[in-house]
C-alpha cells in the first residue's frame, strides 16, 4: 500500500492545499495530511482547530486521513514506517527551498521520496498568509478557502 504524507502548517488550509490533497488521494493508496505542530509559530488558529477544519474540508476523500506532527518530519516519517513525502509547487520560487527540505529529509531518513505535485494554475498565487491578509482587511475569500474555512478566518478577524 502506497501512503504518502503531505506535511504542512494549514493556518488555515486553502483550496490551493485542497487542490493538491484531492490530486494526491488519487495518485496513492491512502494520503496523510500532516499538521505541524510549531511552538515557535502563533497560529491564527489551534492545532485541534487545523486538523478539524482540514477533516471536514476532505471528509469526501475516504483515503484522507489527517493528524498532527511536532519536531522533525523525517522522524514523524520514520517512526510511522511512511517513505513518501507531497510538496505542492506553485512557482519556480517555490523550488529552491523545497529542494533543499527534500535533501534535508533524506539525509535525516534515507528512505524518503518527496514527490512534487505543481499546483493548479488558477491557486499559483494562494497561501494561507495571503488569505490571512485579505481576511484581516475584510477581503474577498471565496474561491481562496472552503465557506466553512472563510466564516471561521472572518469569525478570527472580527468580520
Ligand atoms: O505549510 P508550511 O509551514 O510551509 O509547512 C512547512 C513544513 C511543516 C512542511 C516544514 O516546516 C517541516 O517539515 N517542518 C518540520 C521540521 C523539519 O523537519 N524541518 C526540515 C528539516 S530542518
Amino acid at each position: 500500500m502506497k501512503t504518502a504524507v503531505y506535511p504542512g502548517s494549514f493556518d488555515p488550509c486553502t483550496n490551493g492545499h485542497l487542490d493538491i490533497i484531492k490530486r494526491a488521494s488519487a495518485l496513492f493508496d491512502k494520503v496523510v495530511v500532516a499538521v505541524l505542530i510549531n511552538d515557535k509559530k502563533s497560529p491564527l488558529f489551534t492545532l485541534e482547530e487545523r486538523v478539524s477544519m482540514i477533516e471536514e474540508a476532505t471528509k469526501e476523500f475516504p483515503n484522507v486521513e489527517v493528524c498532527s506532527f511536532s519536531g522533525l518530519l523525517a522522524t514523524f516519517m520514520k517512526e510511522n514506517g511512511y517513505k513518501i513525502i507531497i510538496k505542492g509547487l506553485r512557482a519556480v520560487s517555490d523550488y529552491e527551498y523545497e529542494f533543499q527540505m527534500a535533501l534535508t529529509n533524506r539525509a535525516l531518513f534515507d528512505e524518503i521520496e518527496t514527490v512534487f505535485i505543481p499546483c493548479s494554475a488558477e491557486f499559483m498565487f494562494l497561501s494561507s498568509s495571503i488569505v490571512k491578509e485579505v481576511a484581516k482587511y475584510n477581503g474577498e475569500l471565496h474561491g481562496l478557502v472552503t465557506p466553512e474555512i472563510e466564516s471561521a478566518v472572518k469569525r478570527r478577524f472580527g468580520h
